[in-house]
């Protein structure tokens, strides 16, 4: 027989009761954001962050948030070089890659890259170098810094919200139809503990639509090379609305 349900309240100091915190296990698999920076002095940088994903694609933009260091008392390298840069560069972190991402996690104060044993490849449009080694990387400027305060040290997150300027995709990963050969990339992610995985297949599902619905299923799905302009109801086109306004470039 399992255990009895669990249920806790985490602002009033409530545990699971389980000999390890679960939390991380629930919001899975979270992917990798393998992020290369340089910082005003001109050191690089190499960092990975699970707490990563897309903010949106039209324009495409990514974040990543770093805790508080508490070995080093302030905010992450990544996090400060991207504050006084306004650039970074996100790397595809992959399962043969995955030594060398976790190797890059080591708290120094040096330049990771060589600690990880990666190479680095120059960027284009950004400063910071790619790692050549990786399948995908985007150079982002960066849009906004959003600071949530925490309980503690490592509870203070930056969430740093990126601008994809410049995309690289190694050709050998697109396949004879023009897709991207997830599983031959086998992109690397987070799961709770010390537990990772890794793409090893998928499936397809087409997203219910409204019969007179002919854009939201291309646009979603990426199928589809043109966005259509937004229009109000009276089917004039109109410019999206500004919900908040980030410092765009730094
Ligand atoms: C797979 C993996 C994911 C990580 N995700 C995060 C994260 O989301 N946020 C964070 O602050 N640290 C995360 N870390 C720890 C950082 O990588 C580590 O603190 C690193 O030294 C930060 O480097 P920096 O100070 O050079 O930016 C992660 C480590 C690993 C191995």
């Amino acid at each position: 027989m399992g255990r009895p349900d669990i249920f806790y309240e985490p602002p009033k100091g409530q545990k699971s009761g389980l000999p390890h915190d679960p939390f991380k296990s629930f919001v899975v698999p979270r992917p990798i954001g393998w992020i290369s920076t340089t910082s005003k002095n001109g050191q690089d940088n190499l960092a990975p962050f699970s707490q990563f994903n897309n903010v949106s694609f039209d324009p495409p933009t990514i974040l990543f948030i770093g805790h508080q260091s508490v070995y080093k008392r302030d905010s992450k390298d990544s996090v400060n070089n991207a504050k006084d840069t306004g650039e970074f560069v996100w790397n595809m972190a992959t399962n043969d890659l995955r030594e060398s991402v976790n190797a890059s996690s080591l708290e120094s104060w040096d330049d990771e890259f060589p600690i990880s044993g990666v190479t680095k490849a120059p960027s284009r449009v950004v400063k910071p170098p790619r790692v050549a080694e990786s399948p995908v990387q985007f150079e982002c400027k960066v849009h906004s810094i959003v600071r949530i305060a925490g309980d503690s040290l490592v509870g203070n997150s930056d969430i740093v919200i990126g601008r994809v300027v410049a995309i690289h995709v190694k050709g050998e990963y697109i396949t004879s139809d023009g897709l991207f050969d997830i599983v031959k990339a086998a992109p690397l992610a987070r799961l709770g503990y010390r537990q990772y995985t890794s793409i090893t297949h998928t499936f397809d599902m087409e997203m219910p639509f409204m019969p007179d619905d002919h854009v939201s299923g291309g646009v979603l799905s990426g199928t589809t090379g043109e966005i259509r302009p937004m229009r109000n109801v009276d089917g004039e086109e109109e410019e999206p609305s500004e919900v908040a306004h980030g410092q765009e470039g730094h």
